[in-house]
């Protein structure tokens, strides 16, 4: 497969333009359905929420990071080891898709040189990665779809993500830290995307074993809400000094109704969204603070004076 890599993405830009006549049995259709109640669970728990708020702790994001470079790894490990297999063959994109190398720069960014003894598996990312192996080993079929849930939803939302962490977490703009989210090998995610869902519906499968993936595929969502879940988890013993410090992200989603400039500023209907984040960032601060103090008692003297 690796010789035809350059074809493969000639072929996806094929793909953009073009509408595959699709049937209900097509395998990218079940997926698509039965995964749909599942996605929007997912897209709905409170961790998913917060990062696209850009609510994101800095070290939270970190761990994402460590549990992602261990699903990667072991799906990665299982999908070289069944590279040749009649069922996962035409889903071999090592250069297109692959993220467990581009993870490990990213870890390198965060954690420094020694990474890898900084980092551990969590219990719930553990679970994904034990299922991983034992399918792997014993049915690989339902490698499809692990591969299907984790690049498909990558090359569906990543470039959102990456400009939300990139913001949130002020990393730089040459991409450091977010090469996870940066498949440079996809010059079209969207024509990409039709090409895999062709490859999968290629792949011989009678109505069971279509069956058996999707309910896989399912499987594979809610490993991922774990692992979500327990980083919630996680985030709640973590204290706010730990938090990124910086402007909030009302941008991005944040709760800018809470600001108390901000109800000022809508009544008087004008002013302007920049002025409220920098208002709350000074205020965050103990400085800040006694200076809001200070200039809040000088107005009411002035007040005062005036009034006499
Ligand atoms: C707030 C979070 C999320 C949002 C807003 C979101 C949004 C979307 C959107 C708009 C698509 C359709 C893209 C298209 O038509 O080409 C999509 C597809 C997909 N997403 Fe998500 N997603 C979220 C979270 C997730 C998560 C957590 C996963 C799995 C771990 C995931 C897996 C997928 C998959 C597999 C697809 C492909 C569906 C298909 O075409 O068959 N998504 N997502």
């Amino acid at each position: 497969m690796e010789e035809t890599q350059g074809a493969v993405n000639g072929e996806a830009s094929e793909y953009e333009g073009s509408v595959d006549v699709l049937s209900p049995e097509d395998l990218s259709e079940l997926l698509a359905a039965g995964t749909k109640e599942v996605h929007e669970k997912a897209e709905n728990t409170q961790f998913v929420k917060d990062f696209l708020r850009g609510r994101i702790r800095k070290e939270l994001f970190k761990l994402g990071a460590v549990a992602l470079y261990y699903t990667y790894s072991a799906m990665e490990e299982e999908i070289e080891r069944n590279k040749e297999h009649p069922y996962f063959a035409p889903l071999y994109f090592p250069q297109e898709l692959h993220r467990r190398d581009a993870l490990a720069r990213d870890l390198e960014f965060f954690y420094g040189p020694g990474w890898q003894s900084a980092i551990s598996c969590s219990p719930a990312t553990q679970l994904y990665v034990d299922r991983i192996r034992r399918i792997g080993r014993e049915d690989p079929v339902l490698l499809v779809a692990h591969a299907y849930t984790r690049y498909m939803g990558d090359l569906s939302g990543g470039q959102v993500l990456k400009k939300v962490a990139q913001r949130a977490l002020k990393l730089p703009p040459t991409g450091e830290g977010l090469e996870f989210y940066q498949f440079d090998a996809v010059h079209s995610a969207k024509g990409f995307k039709q090409l895999y869902r062709s490859r999968m519906n290629e792949l011989e499968l009678d109505p069971e074993t279509k069956q058996k993936i999707v309910a896989e595929a399912v499987r594979a969502f809610q490993f991922n809400m774990e692992v979500f879940d327990e980083l919630d988890e996680i985030g709640k013993s973590i204290p706010e000094e730990a938090m990124d410090a910086g402007l909030p992200v009302h941008g991005a989603g944040g709760d800018i109704s809470k600001c108390p400039y901000y109800a000022a500023k809508t009544a008087a209907g004008g002013g302007t969204e920049y002025a409220c984040q920098v208002a709350m960032a000074v205020l965050r601060h103990p400085t800040g603070q006694v200076l809001f103090a200070a200039w809040v008692a000088v107005l009411a003297g002035l007040a005062a004076w005036y009034l006499m």
